[in-house]
């Protein structure tokens, strides 16, 4: 894997993009995001590998092989594991590679259970509330790093 490599992870419900609560998350499917991400990618001279899981373990098994494979960063949006999951907080801490937080919608302004982010105390930055376009403003902080 080259070093230019950016993982693109995605959390639990992500899959359902498109359909789900597009009023919330917009229209635009997991599949769609990651053809807008490899064509910027192409531009910023990087590659993308783009996942998804619903999977609490195999977010934190994709954040180590990010490190252990020398990718440049991880955008990570981990669904509502985000506000739960001390052990995607540790993951984060535990590797050296640089974790942008990335979510469509913008959970400071929702439910108050949507408040706290473990991931956000963990990553190096955040990008939330502008639909798809956080992945491109994320994908655009991890060119710079
Ligand atoms: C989300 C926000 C989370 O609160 C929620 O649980 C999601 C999606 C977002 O991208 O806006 O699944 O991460």
């Amino acid at each position: 894997m080259a070093a230019n490599t950016v993982y693109v992870l995605n959390g639990p419900n992500l899959n359902l993009l498109g359909t789900r609560e597009p009023e919330i998350y917009g229209s635009d499917t997991l599949d769609d995001i990651a053809g807008m991400l490899e064509d910027r990618a192409r531009e910023l001279g990087l590659a993308i590998d783009m996942r998804q899981s619903n999977h609490e373990g195999h977010l934190i098994d994709w954040l180590h092989e990010a490190q252990a494979e020398g990718a440049k960063a991880v955008l990570l949006n981990a669904g509502a594991y985000t506000h739960t999951s001390i052990a995607l907080f540790d993951a984060i801490k535990a590797i050296r590679t640089p974790v942008i937080e990335v979510h469509l919608s913008d959970p400071s302004k929702r439910e108050a259970f949507r408040h706290h982010s473990y991931v956000g105390m963990a990553a190096t930055d955040t990008v939330q509330g502008l639909g798809a376009r956080s992945y491109l403003v994320a994908l655009e902080k991890a060119a710079q790093l």
